[in-house]
This record gives structure tokens, C-alpha cells and sequence, in this order.
């Protein structure tokens, strides 16, 4: 099978007319596409409306999870919805599984890396923060111990590793992703693992385990030589 994925479109109805013609490309390139999170700009339903319309012209399966640029607007489960009657296999702590390949989704947090993961300390504000990145993680979890499959591919907006966001502003890395998911990639032994949400970070890293990361944001991917709006694994 081969797998198209990027994320971070953050697609308005400006942005039309680029994005259908990437979609028109995949079609004839990939069996499936993954888009990890941050489909649209501001969360709003008009611009996923518009999303869709040009992702329906591709025909493949397509698996995704929503980033928090979705969330901006509140309309998270709306957008979700809308996704989902359309056919798109929306991952939220669930699983799918397609020709004996699993894919386990969820949008994962913010928190930190290796020692700078932020721990439920103090104030219960700072705990309630951290219960939120151990739910996302548990999320993952779940949707990995649903999987039947001897291959698994693990998709996140927020970053599980610090290499993939390396590029970025070193004091913003806390709020680009949770070590705590990589622990999760580790112990399932899934094949790679991709995200989004650092659009200036680095392509690929790999978990403590030794399991491959890929950075899929789109702005990431263009500003590659040649520029690349999806990036294709064959599994
Ligand atoms: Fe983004
Ligand atoms: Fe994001």
C-alpha cells in the first residue's frame, strides 16, 4: 500500500484552488492518504466545507485527525461530523484498519520532551494542563490496543518527538508536542509514527526505540527542494 500523508493545510476558501490541484496529483499517487490534524485555519465549518469539496475528488480512503487550529472554533465535533459523512475515517483515540495495514489516530497535546515533560505538580491548574497530555496519551494507547494488525502507523498532530520540531524557536518546543506519545509509538512497536503542528521543524526523527517520525506539515514539505505537499510511504 502506498501512503500519502501531510498535515497543517489550515485550508480557507483562499487557499481553493492550490490544494485541489495537490489533491488532483495524489489521486494517481498514493491508496491512502493521512492528514494529521490542523485541516483548517480558524475551526470554522465554512472552511471545512470548502475542504472537502476538493479532498472528495480524490476517490481514496482518506484517515485523519483534527489539530487545534480545528478546535479554534469550538466546532471540533461538527467538523468531525461533517468529515464523517463524508467517509473520512476521523481517528480520535480509535483505530482503522485497511488491507492488514492499522492506523491508530488521535491529536495528541502539548507538555514537553524527555526532561522538560511537564509533570501534575502544584496548582490545579498546572494539573489539570498535564491530566490533558496523559488523556491524549491514553487515547493513543487505546487506539493501539484495538489495532488486530502486525502493522501499525501512528498519527498525531502535536509532535511525540523532539527531533521533529528541532528548527522551531527552542523556547516554543514545550508547546509543539508530549514525549509521553513517543512512549506509547515505543511500546506498540508501531512502523513510523507521522505529525504536524511544526511547520518550521525537521523531517524525520525517530523515537527512543528506534521507531521512525515524520514531521508531514505541509508548510515543512514545500519548503523542501523540490517542494512536496504530501510525503509517500510504501508499507
Ligand atoms: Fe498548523
Ligand atoms: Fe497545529
Amino acid at each position: 500500500m502506498r501512503i500519502a500523508a501531510l498535515a497543517d493545510l489550515h485550508f480557507s476558501p483562499q487557499s481553493y484552488d492550490r490544494i485541489r490541484d495537490v489533491m488532483t496529483r495524489l489521486r494517481d499517487e498514493a491508496d491512502l492518504l493521512i492528514l494529521a490534524g490542523d485541516l483548517t485555519n480558524l475551526g470554522k465549518t465554512e472552511e471545512m466545507e470548502s475542504m472537502l469539496a476538493s479532498l472528495m475528488r480524490i476517490r481514496i480512503p482518506i484517515v485523519a485527525v483534527l489539530g487545534n487550529h480545528d478546535y479554534e472554533g469550538g466546532k471540533q465535533e461538527e467538523l468531525s461530523k461533517m468529515m464523517t459523512t463524508e467517509g473520512v475515517k476521523v481517528l480520535d483515540g480509535s483505530g482503522y484498519e485497511r488491507e492488514g495495514i492499522g492506523f491508530a489516530g488521535t491529536k495528541g497535546f502539548l507538555g514537553g520532551f524527555g526532561r522538560g515533560v511537564l509533570t501534575a505538580f502544584g496548582e490545579p491548574e498546572v494539573k489539570a494542563f498535564v491530566q490533558s497530555s496523559l488523556d491524549e496519551t491514553l487515547k493513543l494507547e487505546r487506539a493501539l490496543s484495538m489495532l488486530r494488525t502486525e502493522k501499525r502507523v501512528v498519527i498525531t498532530h502535536y509532535a511525540p518527538v523532539v527531533d521533529t520540531v528541532r528548527g522551531e524557536p527552542e523556547q516554543i518546543f514545550p508547546y509543539l508536542g508530549s514525549g509521553r506519545l513517543a512512549e506509547v509509538i515505543d511500546r506498540h512497536q508501531a512502523i513510523f509514527a507521522v505529525h504536524g503542528h511544526a511547520h518550521h521543524g525537521a523531517l524525520e526523527g525517530k523515537t527512543t526505540g528506534g521507531i521512525p517520525v515524520y514531521n508531514v506539515a505541509m508548510p515543512l514539505l514545500m519548503a523542501r527542494t523540490p517542494p512536496a505537499p504530501y510525503r509517500l510511504f510504501d508499507v
